[in-house]
């Protein structure tokens, strides 16, 4: 394993963007990037043993500020996903945090995506990137440092690891916002991309807002159901409201796992590369997106993606869980350090 720092680009107004670069026994490597904590590239080999990357990512580093291009491969927080009206209350204080999307909140406000991370710490197979965020800023509670250190490893396995810390008493909801296409990035339309999913539940959304209803309900007889594995676009076209309000899948599922430890929660293969992708998180929900608002984007290399020509796998806590009674809540105590995890397994099947 081996790690090369190399200066990407200048952000306007924000500093220098440099990416680290971790590369294993078999040339295999990943692409860490200080703005967001981010994942600009993923290079595993197909079934012919060529190298391709798998995530969508820009040449130039400006596109990733650019909120409608879809946070590619950067870390959300302090809150992913939606929070409702922008606000929430917690031991009778309410909080307002930004409308950065209509009337709700959308992935924090992107305060942890679009600004430049400090490194603390490297090593041959991983970085550490770290982000402070003072008390109330974007309207959340708690002095709150977020970590998060990737390590990659011989075999294509990617852990990410997200630490947060706070001195007061808040919410944390972090994941990554990697786009993947297991042809790689730019290789068109993802949809043939066979996927499962271990998720008899999911949480269905009020309308194209997107925000959930609070209902727990059964994937059963619905496009929904990726228990057993299929082709990720097989049912994309059915009439279904769900499938309308999101222009596609863009619903949280509901794990079938218990919330300690480390669980494979899905998986995504290529008939095509061959290249399979496990998905092993401690996290009890999944945000399935398959990229429906990307339009005309250049993404590295110059190829143009538009929508389904790459989809997110986002670990997460349910969207809006903080203002929804049925939902668990993603609380972290003050000074109680709080850790989860999620690992991208790559390897040919
Ligand atoms: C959301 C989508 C949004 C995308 C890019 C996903 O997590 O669910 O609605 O368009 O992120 O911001």
């Amino acid at each position: 394993m081996s790690i090369e720092k190399r200066f990407f680009g200048k952000l306007d107004g924000k500093g220098d963007v440099d990416i680290y670069k971790i590369t294993n026994k078999n040339g295999a490597f990943v692409e860490l990037m200080t703005l967001g904590a981010g994942i600009h590239s993923i290079n595993v080999p197909d079934r012919n043993g060529k190298l391709g990357d798998v995530v969508l990512g820009f040449d130039d580093v400006n596109n990733y500020l650019n909120p409608d291009l879809g946070y590619q491969g950067l870390v959300v927080g302090r809150y992913a996903n939606r929070i409702r009206d922008a606000k929430f209350s917690m031991d009778g204080v309410e909080y307002n945090t930004p409308k950065n999307q209509g009337t709700w909140t959308l992935h924090g406000g992107g305060r942890f995506s679009f600004n430049i991370w400090e490194v603390k710490e490297t090593g041959n197979d991983f970085v550490v990137f770290s982000f402070f965020s003072p008390d109330m800023q974007d309207g959340f509670p708690g002095n709150f440092t977020m970590n998060v250190k990737y390590t990659f490893d011989d075999s294509n396995t990617l852990k990410i690891e997200y630490f947060v810390l706070s001195d007061k008493k808040t919410v944390a909801n972090p994941t990554n916002h990697a786009y993947f296409n297991l042809n790689g990035a730019g290789s068109g339309s993802a949809m043939e991309q066979i996927l499962q999913i271990r998720a008899s539940h999911y949480t269905p959304v009020i309308d194209a807002k997107s925000i959930p209803t609070g209902e727990i309900a059964s994937v059963d007889g619905t496009p929904f159901d990726f228990r057993e594995a299929k082709p990720m676009g097989r049912d994309i076209e059915q009439a279904n409201d769900q499938l309308s309000y999101g222009h596609g899948y863009d619903h949280n599922f509901v794990l079938d796992k218990e919330r300690a430890g480390l669980e494979k929660i899905a998986t995504a293969y290529s008939t095509k590369s061959g290249i399979k992708m496990d998905v092993i998180t401690d996290c009890i929900g999944m945000q399935l997106y398959t990229a429906n608002f990307i339009q005309g984007q250049k993404v590295q290399g110059g190829a143009v993606c538009k929508e389904r020509d790459a989809f997110c796998l986002e670990t997460q806590y349910f969207p809006n869980s903080i203002n929804e009674p049925n939902f668990t809540t993603p609380l972290t105590e003050a000074g109680k350090s709080y850790d989860t995890k999620t690992v991208y397994a790559f390897s040919i099947a």
